[in-house]
């Protein structure tokens, strides 16, 4: 008889996007005429600038004729836009990173659960809490995280670090020594991030008791601060000790499209084996590269019209991100992030627990939103409403939260 993996039945609940979605569902079919507003999901709405819908035209087209047609792309990434990468997101900011250290994806979400197999399953994680489920999930998918309490709602293997409104949403280093470090910064849920100064003391941590950080810089393009690194190589020493994950969902609206790259450089070595070198054989295994397409699209984010046309676009969501921070501030509500990052994360309201909070806003106001405690215990007790929404949409919303 075949077994199974049996992490996987370790795995507390249903995934918590799933949890509200069937919320949401049911009240929607209890309410058919309630008009709800989701400033949940992190989920763009915006759609594809027309310099890249033009580019994706034009490769469209290419895969019509024989002359220009492509088959299998090459598992690492075309080199058109490697090269488009190390140039824009790396060496104009002043980071030593070539072509071949960068790995072109289908997206972050795959990177980052994945990235964890280059590890031995002893490896010791740790992650803020609170903190984008898939780092820990997929740490339990492989059997590394220990046994899970369910009363604290953690895991037994596990070395949380709270980032609370008490720490500034700043991870303390922690009391036990970590192997692998998930930062996410600038920071899903909380919006907060941190100064390029605190990060470089991760770095230097990090290569003092040799641990890996695995930093995730999806929301880079939301850096509206110029004290704050846009990637971790701009931080001295980082080529011994970090990977970067990137996306293309939260600067272009790829949430649909799909593409992202983890940046391993040549210097992040465990004895002399090479983990760039560990990376490129996994990707040549398990990954058969990023449609040609797909990828054509991703080099137009980088042309002078497709810089032009994302930047507005950040601005239209950074600007509900302002509009969300000043009206619940006005409202009297305790609010954090939104200056460098699309997510506001907010205190609840006398007391409240953060599925509480999520009950009360749906009903009376007909307004979705991200319990805290979701993304971690220390989460509990603050709620996250994203940027994401249209204008139109989140202005009503805080109309109605107003009015409560
Ligand atoms: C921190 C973080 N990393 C990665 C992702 C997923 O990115 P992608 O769409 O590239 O898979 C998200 C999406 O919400 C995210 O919040």
């Amino acid at each position: 008889m075949f077994q199974i993996n049996e992490n996987y039945q370790k795995l507390p609940g249903s995934y918590l996007f799933s949890t509200i979605a069937k919320k949401v569902n049911a009240y929607q079919a209890a309410n058919p005429d309630a008009n709800i507003i989701r400033l949940g999901i992190g989920d763009v709405t915006q759609p594809i600038a027309p310099a890249i819908i033009e580019a994706m035209h034009k490769a469209v087209d290419e895969m019509g004729h024989a002359e220009t047609f492509r088959g299998y792309a090459p598992d690492l990434g075309y080199d058109f836009l490697r090269k488009a990468i190390a140039d824009n997101d790396y060496r104009a900011r002043g980071c030593d990173i070539s072509e071949d250290e960068i790995f072109v994806s289908d997206g972050a979400k795959s990177d980052s659960a994945n990235i964890q197999e280059l590890f031995s399953a002893n490896s010791r994680i740790a992650v803020c809490d609170p903190v984008y489920p898939v780092y820990v999930d997929s740490n339990v998918m492989a059997g590394r995280t220990g046994s899970y309490d369910k009363e604290k709602e953690t895991w037994s293997d596990v070395i949380y670090m709270p980032c609370t409104a008490e720490n500034n949403f700043v991870p303390e280093f922690p009391k036990e020594t970590p192997d692998m470090i998930y930062l996410c910064l600038p920071n899903n849920p909380t919006g907060t991030t941190l100064t390029k100064s605190q990060l470089q003391e991760w770095v230097d941590y990090a290569n003092k008791v040799g641990a890996v950080i695995i930093y995730d810089a999806a929301y880079e393009a939301y850096i509206s601060e110029s004290d704050v690194a846009h990637s971790i190589y701009e931080c001295e020493g980082a080529r011994t000790c970090a990977i970067e994950l990137r996306s293309f969902s939260k600067n272009a609206g790829f949430t649909g499209v799909r593409l992202g790259f983890t940046v391993v450089p040549k210097d992040l070595k465990c004895g002399e084996v090479s983990l760039n070198a560990m990376w490129a054989r996994r990707h040549g295994t398990k990954f058969n590269g990023a449609p040609y397409i797909v990828q054509r699209a991703g080099e137009a984010v980088y042309s002078d019209a497709g810089k032009a046309q994302l930047k507005e676009q950040v601005a239209y969501y950074m600007n509900n991100a302002k509009t969300i921070k000043e009206g619940l501030a006005a409202a009297g509500y305790t609010v954090f992030g939104g200056v460098n990052a699309p997510y506001i994360w907010l205190k609840t309201p006398s007391g409240m627990t953060s599925w509480e909070f999520f009950d009360f806003l749906l009903e009376k106001a007909n307004v979705v939103g991200t319990p805290g405690s979701g993304f971690g215990p220390s989460g509990e007790g603050y709620f996250r409403l994203t940027a994401f929404g249209n204008y139109e949409n989140t202005v009503r919303a805080l109309e109605r939260i107003k009015a409560l």
